[in-house]
């Protein structure tokens, strides 16, 4: 017998329901023209564990490793105002006096923890905004505003810092265990850009510079041909440099000297067609596991400024195109130090560098 929900007409159907732009993809998907069964494996394939040591990641066990690392442009900075940046595991700044200095401190404020970048700076001294105390480079409060008299203890923290090649660099330590390297060639002889690429890396710095004593990927994945094998290799407790010379897949010729600077930079002095140039990639460590990459171009002034220029963007147009190879590895590795051969010898060296190499977090109280 029929029920009455059967004979209650319906004017509504499930197809009904389906959205006209989604039926009408659906029924543009193929069909399958050849249906087949294949084996892939029969069983699965299970590997030997490998036995490589970590290499600890930045901030694992609260530490960070001790190297110069970019906090940002100087340009981003001008005289008389302060810029708040991420940096380690915590927040800094960058203030930069009337005499042009610039300073990179602990953000917060020992009072009671507002961030200096809603402050200002006046003199030589970055006032906070909250109850107006200032505090001079040194990090210590200079005065209150209320005419209590500073506290000794009100400190920030001061990091070792330097201003070179257009960037503001943070010593991660209490004392730079080693110099920002310069190029062979006096900074007044230099045409110098630098930039910073837009977007983040999300691996730590010094999975990065494992690129350069990776010499497999220089002539796999950057097409490099070397004359002979990797010569006059320097090893330091924070630096490693080599020279080589060969062709790009273009047919230039070119000769180099590339490094790495603790675990935060690499560098390079080259011969393109046979005029010099120099390049850096300073690493600035946003947060753990997260970088950002500056690039630092120079070619010698000839007396020929528009010729300089075009070689020096030829030059970074170059070094965008070689970087821009790895780009798209480093976004979706998940690095580990593994199998290795004849050829990672360097490399593996570099593992072992990076296991042994200091490791700290003094401002971590005052960051954070
Ligand atoms: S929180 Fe900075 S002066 Fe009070
Ligand atoms: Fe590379």
């Amino acid at each position: 017998m029929a029920s009455e929900r059967d004979t209650v007409p319906r004017t509504t159907t499930a197809i009904d329901a389906v959205p006209t732009q989604l039926a009408e993809s659906l029924r543009a998907m193929p069909v399958l023209e050849d249906n087949v069964d294949r084996v892939g494996n029969p069983e699965a394939v299970v590997p030997k564990e490998r036995m490589a040591d970590p290499v600890p990641a930045e901030g694992a066990g609260g530490v960070f490793s001790q190297s110069w690392f970019p906090i940002c442009l100087a340009s981003e900075v001008e005289s008389g105002t302060i810029q708040g940046f991420d940096f380690l595991d915590g927040r800094v700044v960058v203030w930069r006096t009337e005499d042009g200095v610039a300073h990179v401190t602990s953000a917060f404020c020992p009072h009671m923890g507002a961030s200096l970048e809603a402050g200002d700076v006046v003199g030589s001294h970055v006032r906070c905004a909250f109850h107006h105390w200032e505090y001079g480079g040194d990090g210590r409060c200079a005065k209150t505003a209320i005419g209590d008299p500073p506290p000794p203890s009100a400190c920030l923290f001061v990091f070792p810092s330097i201003e070179r090649y257009g960037v503001i660099w943070a010593f991660n330590g209490t004392k730079p265990l080693y110099d920002v390297p310069v190029f062979p060639f006096p900074s007044e002889d230099l045409l110098i850009k630098t930039i910073v690429l837009p977007d983040l890396m999300p691996v730590d710095p010094w999975v990065q510079c494992c690129n350069t004593p990776d010499i497999q990927h220089i002539k796999t994945l950057h097409r490099i041909s070397f004359d002979e094998e990797a010569s006059n290799m320097q090893w330091t407790d924070h630096s490693m440099t080599y020279e080589f010379e060969g062709f790009f897949d273009s047919g230039s010729r070119a000769s180099w000297e590339v490094g790495v600077f603790g675990t935060s930079l690499y560098y390079q002095s080259a011969y393109l067609e046979g005029r010099w140039f120099g390049f850096m990639v300073p690493m600035g460590l946003v947060r753990p596991g997260m970088t950002r990459n500056y690039m630092v171009l120079a070619v010698q002034k000839s007396g020929d400024a528009e010729s300089d220029r075009d070689f020096l963007e030829q030059c970074l147009l170059t070094e965008v195109g070689i970087v821009g190879e790895d780009t798209h590895i480093m976004t979706s590795m998940h690095f580990r130090p593994g199998t290795l051969t004849k050829s990672d010898r360097t490399l593996g060296h570099y593992f072992k560098f990076l296991r042994e190499y200091p490791r700290a977090h003094p401002s971590a109280p005052f960051i954070t």
